[in-house]
């Protein structure tokens, strides 16, 4: 046998990418890819573009689902990557401290209030989440959970059972107990969920992923000071809207938030290795770590080693270098402002809202042409959103994604390295796109239909 080469084995197999997905991961994924047209031949990355094997180059507005905001093989993080397996470091010691750890935990706290004073490394987002639901159970002595109805934290069990998406959870009961949900926004329910005082902790992601809904004034506030009043941990869910991408490094700065326990992970490696943490309070870490005894009560084998520590240091050092948190703000901004007009243009856009570069754009029944939005939602709830996302991607070579199940709602969360002129371009695309979709005819509507496979 001859020595192991990636870019041979890589070059050899060239084409199969579909096919071995097909057979070995996931036959109905691969399906959904070829009858919505997203089966590409994907071969190189850069920035915000990818681009296909034909040399399509292609605008990345999904962001891997919020991991690449310091932009796709970005050259630092690969350049520390590739520095960290040179010094061949002694990392995963287990029973021992090394360097690279230490100095990651060291400046997420140098970013973080100073309530937060410990961070917890995991592997995933969920994985953040499920730390904070386990350790703010036992640090409070409570059992209860509250979060909120089309919350997102993730698809392990104890994070699944605090996700307000049915469509998510239904085939997946018996979730664990002592979960319950409160409408995003309300604090009269939060209140009197939180009043009983035995609830842990209320989990909320400042903006929600599934959707884009930005909280109403004084929401998030209003929250930690009823946390607050009644001894309930407060939660922010940070693991999408983190690391600049709402305009801010965490977007709970805007609201001039304090949490307890903040779940991070996504874009924390730059997109290149697995890596979440739970940044808690000192408070929080004290209560459950409270003797030698209980000094490893939690933890995971891979969480943290050296490649994702090593990525991490370097991903922050991106976006302070590049000013890319500004960056967000500024072009979030310009996405708003570009967009805005769709709304008085197009009767089915009814309104385009974000934070940053967390954008999205929504649609409802217009006045004129109403039947056939109608024929078309009732297909398939979201269908409008669906036939704006396709073309988005096979005419305009956009990437981009429906903001959640049975919703017309089209999102936006591209590397936020994109520049003015991508923006520009996107927003043509779209005002294109949805043009075309508005006046779609009955017969087309359900072409696409059979072509989305949904029927
Ligand atoms: C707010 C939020 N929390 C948690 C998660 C789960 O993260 P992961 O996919 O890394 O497990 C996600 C993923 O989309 C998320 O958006």
């Amino acid at each position: 046998m001859g020595a192991f080469s990636l870019r041979d084995l890589v070059e050899s197999r060239q084409g199969e990418d579909l096919d071995l997905w097909a057979r070995g991961i996931n036959p109905q994924f691969a399906r959904v890819l070829r009858t919505i047209g997203f089966d590409r031949q994907w071969a190189r990355a850069e920035g915000q573009y990818l681009w296909d094997a034909d040399g399509n180059r292609f605008l990345d507005m999904l962001g891997g689902f919020g991991m690449f905001n310091v932009g796709r093989n970005n050259r630092t993080v690969r350049t520390a990557l590739v520095e960290e397996l040179e010094l061949e470091t002694p990392g995963s010691v287990q029973l021992g401290a090394t360097i690279l750890p230490g100095l990651l935990a060291e400046e997420l706290l140098r970013r973080t209030p100073a309530r937060i004073g410990r961070v917890q490394f995991t592997s995933s987002g969920t994985e953040a989440v499920e730390a904070a639901l386990k350790l703010g159970r036992t640090a409070t002595k409570r059992a209860r959970v509250i979060s909120t109805a089309h919350a997102f934290h993730g698809l392990t069990l104890g994070s699944l059972s605090a996700n307000g998406n049915p469509e998510f959870t239904k085939r997946f009961e018996p979730l664990l107990p002592g979960f319950d949900f409160v409408p995003y926004g309300d604090l009269d329910a939060l209140d009197a969920e939180l009043r009983r005082e035995d609830v842990a902790l209320f989990l909320v992601e400042p903006i929600q992923g599934k959707g884009v809904n930005l909280p109403p004034p004084g929401y998030l506030e209003g929250a930690q000071a009823l946390c607050r009043r009644y001894g309930t941990l407060f939660c922010v869910d940070e693991v999408q809207t983190g690391f600049g991408r709402t305009g801010k490094m965490f977007a709970f700065e805007h609201w001039g938030l304090e949490p307890d326990l903040v779940p991070v992970a996504k874009s924390l490696s730059g997109g290149y290795v697995p890596v979440g943490a739970l940044l808690m309070s000192t408070a929080v870490h004290e209560a459950v770590f409270d003797s030698m005894q209980h000094a490893v009560s939690h933890g995971s084998t891979y969480a943290p080693n050296d490649l994702a520590m090593a990525a991490g240091l370097a991903t922050l050092h991106e976006l302070d270098d590049r000013r890319l948190v500004e960056a967000s703000a500024r072009l979030g901004e310009l996405l708003l402002e570009l967009t805005r007009p769709l709304v008085e243009r197009y009767d089915v856009v009814r309104e385009v809202r974000g934070l940053g570069l967390m954008w999205a754009i929504e649609f409802g029944e217009p006045s004129r042409r109403a039947r056939s939005y109608r024929f078309v939602e009732r297909m398939q709830p979201g269908l409008f959103a669906q036939l704006v996302v396709g073309p988005l991607f096979s005419e305009h070579h956009v990437l981009s994604q429906v903001a959640g199940h049975a919703m017309a709602v089209i999102k936006g969360i591209p590397p936020l390295c994109v520049t003015e002129q991508d923006l520009t371009d996107f927003v043509e695309s779209l005002d294109t796109t949805v043009r075309k979709a508005q006046k779609l005819p009955r017969s087309m509507a359900k072409f696409a239909l059979t072509a989305a496979g949904v029927r």
